[in-house]
Formats: C-alpha cells, structure tokens, sequence
C-alpha cells in the first residue's frame, strides 16, 4: 500500500510538471512565433518565354487559325531527305562539310527545315497543309547577321489546283499579322533547287511606310525570305503526282522575323541570355 501511494503521486508530479512545461512551450511560440500577416511578402520573379519561343508560337498560332497542322520535324537528318529528295544536285554548296555539320556518314544536323515537307508528304495523302518549326544549324562563324543555330519556319501546301496567287495571299497575310495590317508583300524571282518557279517575298517597310529610311536602305521594301511552287521533281520523290496536283512553300527565318520587328542591330544578343533585354519582351 505504501508503495503504491508513492508511485502515485510521483506519476501525479510528473503529469503536473509536463503540463506546466507544455502550457510554457505554447505561450512561448504564441508569442515569438506570431506572424504579422500584414507585412507585404517577398515576391516571386515570374519568368517569361524567350523572344523567339514567343515568335515560334505566334507563327503557329496564324497557321492553326488557317487550318494547317503544326508538324515536328527532325533535327538531325540523312542526306537522302535534307539534300538527295530535296532536288539538290550533286556538288550543291550546301552539301560541303564546310557548310552543314555532318555527324556521321550521311548523317547530318539539318541546315533548313525544308525536309519536313518531304517527310509530311511521304507519310500522307495529299491534300497537306502544314506548317513545321524548329532549329536547323550551319557551319557560320557568328556575326551580327548570322548564328550556327537559328531557327525557321517551313510552310507547305498541297491541293489541286493551287497557284501563286494562293502563296502570294498567303505570305500576305502572315506578314500583315507579323508586322501591321497595312503592310504590302511583293515577290521578286530567285532560285531554289526545291521550287519552280522560286521568289523571294518582301515586305513594304514598317519603319517609314516606304518614304526610304536606312532601315530599307531607301528602297521601300525588306526581304524576309524565300519561297515558291513546289519543284515537280519532289512531288515524284514523294510518289505524289504533280500532273495531279500543285502547291507552294516558304522558309523563313524566325530570328530575322523578330530582328526586323523590333530593330534588334545584332542577332547573337538573342543567345546571350541577358535578363535586360529578354525581359523587354
Ligand atoms: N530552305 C531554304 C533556306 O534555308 C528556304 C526556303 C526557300 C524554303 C524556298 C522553302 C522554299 O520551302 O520554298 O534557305
């Protein structure tokens, strides 16, 4: 009995003295440990999508409201599809190693993404309405104007009975929605292996409305870049049958595309990452 009455009140003692210590802990964190959730918080720095991911989406954007789909293509690719279905004759510029990084044998990184639209087309019946973005690379040695890496924009379309006038309507309204509804397009003759006939498209100026300005070196008119009615000699390549149908492509570069809208002097301030001018954008 006497024991008992001993372990009973030191448990008693023990019960007492954690509660004390517990009711202490408690008062002490109500006190020191209160927030004054009054005080203005740290903010968080929101990010933003580079200039050209904004660019690239934009593209893709104008096309998917015209009905084309947005394909993927691929950045390392075989001389067969880059350069051999592309029309390019042997001993093309293009195909030195001097020109176009190769990996491996006939394995090359792409120097256009203009071998999308073989790709498209081989998967697929025509009608084709797609548009294909990415990074394509050439050995350049970077100056203001040109980087290893950049980026294009390849356009395809293929039905019966497109024309011209349907690229040139085209172009026209992509670049209205590039750079102002106002803008005119015109289209002067060129060269390339892939198209037949091949233009160049300008855009009238944005910076003096075709007053002159050193922007347009005062000729009214900034080239933007290449396009044309897809050669018949890729259709066969594809095993589509160019008596059957016809159509038109364009490739054009999304770094110059941003350059031109919004006066950047050099394209490597695009690969430098500097917050001061990413965040302008
Ligand atoms: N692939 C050409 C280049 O990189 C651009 C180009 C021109 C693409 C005409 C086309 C085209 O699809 O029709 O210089």
């Amino acid at each position: 009995m006497a024991l008992n009455a001993a372990r009973e009140a030191i448990e008693q003692a023990v019960a007492e003295r954690q509660a004390q210590l517990e009711s202490a802990e408690l008062d002490r964190a109500l006190t020191e440990e209160s927030v004054d959730i009054t005080l203005p918080g740290e903010r968080l720095r929101r990010g933003r999508l580079h200039p050209i991911t904004q660019i690239r989406r934009e593209v893709e954007d104008i096309f998917v409201g015209l009905g084309y789909e947005v394909v993927d293509g691929n950045e390392v690719e075989t001389v067969e599809y880059i350069f051999d279905k592309l029309n390019m004759p042997e001993g093309h510029v293009t195909r030195s190693p001097l020109h176009t990084y190769y990996l491996n044998g006939d394995v090359v990184l792409r120097t256009e993404t203009s071998a999308s639209q073989v790709r498209t087309m081989e998967a697929k019946p025509p009608p084709v309405y797609m548009v294909s973005l990415g990074r394509v690379y050439r050995r350049d040695t970077p100056d203001p104007k040109r980087y290893p890496i950049f980026h294009q924009v390849e356009g395809l379309a293929v039905d019966k009975g497109i024309t011209l006038a349907d690229l040139k309507g085209t172009l026209q309204l992509l670049l209205r929605r590039l750079f102002g509804e106002e803008r005119e397009v015109r289209i002067r003759t060129s060269f390339f292996p892939f198209t037949e006939p091949s233009v160049e498209a300008d855009v009238s100026c944005f910076i003096c409305n075709q007053a002159g300005c050193r922007v347009c070196e005062y000729e009214g008119w900034i080239e933007v870049g290449g396009a044309g009615m897809v050669d018949p000699n890729v259709f066969e390549a594809v095993g589509y049958d160019p008596e059957e149908v016809s159509g038109f492509a364009f490739g054009w570069g999304l770094e110059r595309i941003f350059m031109l809208r919004h006066g950047l002097p050099d394209i490597r301030m695009l690969w430098q990452n500097d917050i001061r001018l990413l965040e302008q954008f």
